[in-house]
């Protein structure tokens, strides 16, 4: 097409566009083109694929991290059953603005137990990654009953029902066998002492030892502050968790990976 068209231009500056004018074979060709295309695509995608099938694991193992406890494990499932996912993320991402509110950015490994994930995709409230121990068991009782009694401008709903549906640990070791079946490595151990456990971590007269020596880090207490096993027990339990597990001040980033 361009030989005809050939201007009367001085030899070096037909020299400078000559690639240009190679490119334009390629640009005037949607053939050739795709398949171009598709070379580039195929290459970049093989790049970035194929060390992922070498890798025995792209989850850097951290301290700390171990399957929740059966009554942070019921908590997470009143979590998702009441949709706080829909408002509340899960996942700290390592921005400066983020990392200053909310603390250490989130780490894969953090959230490796879960199943489904609760990382979310809206924050109508804040991320909740790291809200274990940042507020007391009494506050988010009162947050959860009605979270206008504490934060007036709150959009989020009441959950006071939670303290009075109490719970028994029926379905635990269905619980815990479903998610050994998914990956999370719970112990004949743990699934033997399940229920036993899922009632000591709320009863701080209970015999928690072995509860503490399978899940290290356990924190035992009556979380609701009444009698009884309720799903606001459950559910405090498993906020107070979130984030607790890694210690941050330890901490160093595999600088190999
Ligand atoms: C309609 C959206 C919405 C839903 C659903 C919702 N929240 Fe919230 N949440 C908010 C908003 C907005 C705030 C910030 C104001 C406040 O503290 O109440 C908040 C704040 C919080 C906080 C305090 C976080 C902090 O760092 O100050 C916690 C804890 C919390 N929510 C837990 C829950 C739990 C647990 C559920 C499910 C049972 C839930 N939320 C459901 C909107 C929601």
């Amino acid at each position: 097409m361009s030989t005809e068209q050939k201007s009367p231009k001085p030899a070096s500056a037909r020299k400078r566009f000559s690639i240009i004018d190679k490119h334009r074979i390629i640009e005037t060709n949607a053939t050739l083109l795709l398949i171009f295309s598709f070379l580039v695509v195929t290459i970049g995608g093989l790049v970035q694929i194929t060390p992922l099938f070498y890798l025995e694991n792209t989850i850097e193992k951290v301290e700390g991290m171990r399957p929740y406890t059966p009554l942070e494990l019921t908590g997470r499932e009143i979590y998702v059953r009441e949709g706080c996912y829909t408002c509340h993320s899960q996942m700290i991402r390592p921005m400066r603005d983020e990392v200053e509110r909310y603390g250490h950015y989130s780490l894969a490994a953090e959230s490796m137990y879960d199943h489904p994930f609760q990382w979310g995709s809206k924050r109508t409230g804040p991320d909740l990654a790291r809200v274990g121990g940042r507020y007391s068991d009494e506050w988010h009782l009162d947050h959860l009953r009605d979270p206008q009694s504490v934060v007036p401008e709150s959009i989020m709903p009441k959950y006071a029902f939670l303290e009075r549906r109490m719970i028994e640990p029926t379905y635990i070791v269905d619980l815990l066998k479903a998610q050994r079946a998914v990956g999370v490595p719970y112990t004949d151990e743990m699934i033997e002492h399940a229920a036993a456990d899922f009632m000591a971590q709320a009863d701080p007269d209970s015999d928690y030892g072995g509860l503490q020596e399978r899940y290290p880090n356990t924190q035992v207490r009556n979380f609701d502050g009444a009698p009884g096993v309720s799903e606001m027990d459950a559910m405090i339990a498993y906020l107070q968790m979130l984030g607790t597990l890694v210690d941050f001040s330890t901490f160093t980033p595999d600088a190999s990976r």
